[in-house]
């Protein structure tokens, strides 16, 4: 990333050729852990990079479905499922497709509504887990890369919906970007 005297600098954290062979090795996990096949079930908007790039790496034909939930305040863990499957999960064997679990509230909350639904199996997929920051216990069977507890951007990660299209994962200055949303993006594209 290039100082351009703009402030703190975001910083690559996970690199383009590690997001390849992270999502690589999860792609394998799956295929040889659902040889009958699986739904994943992608939590829009976050993990839509992730779930691209795995579905192309996978050796068996997953379903894809997606939901969406909004937080009603920041940090209360109490969200609501704006859009919701079009799928009936009940007996089916599903993966959750996360981008990150940070605290573990939302995801917590996302698996109690899935398992009333009564599937066979439910699993967690997540591309970062920021365990440091967990305050709910929650289970997390495939992981691609644990992280520190740093404020991450890139690959489907966004601030104010910014910075999602990055081919890498960065860690932002959450003080610049309130300032504002928009303080890195010189930094990210100046060459
Ligand atoms: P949790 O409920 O605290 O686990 O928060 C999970 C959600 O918060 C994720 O799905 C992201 O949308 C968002 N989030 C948590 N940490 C970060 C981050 O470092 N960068 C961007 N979004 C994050
Ligand atoms: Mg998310």
């Amino acid at each position: 990333m290039v100082d351009i005297g703009l402030g703190p600098a975001p910083r690559v954290i996970i690199t383009t050729e590690e997001l390849r062979e992270g999502v690589d090795r999860l792609a394998g996990e799956l295929s040889a852990d659902y040889t009958d096949g699986v739904l994943l079930v992608a939590v829009l908007k976050g993990s839509v990079l992730f779930l691209a790039d795995l579905v192309r790496r996978m050796r068996i034909l997953p379903e894809i479905d997606f939901l969406a939930i909004s937080s009603y305040a920041e940090g209360t863990g109490r969200v609501r499922i704006v859009k919701d499957l079009d799928v009936d999960i009940c007996d089916r064997d599903v993966v959750l497709i996360e981008d990150i679990i940070d605290t573990g509230l939302t995801l917590t909350y996302i698996l109690g509504e899935l398992n009333r639904r009564q599937p066979r199996s439910l699993e967690v997929c997540a591309l970062l887990d920021k365990r440091v920051r967990r305050i709910v216990p929650t289970p997390v069977r495939y992981v691609g890369f644990a992280i520190e507890d740093d404020f991450v951007l890139g690959y489907g990660l966004d601030y104010a919906e910014r910075y999602r299209n990055l081919d890498c994962v960065v860690a932002g200055d959450l003080n610049s970007l309130r300032d504002d949303r928009d303080a890195h993006v010189k930094q990210i594209f100046a060459e």
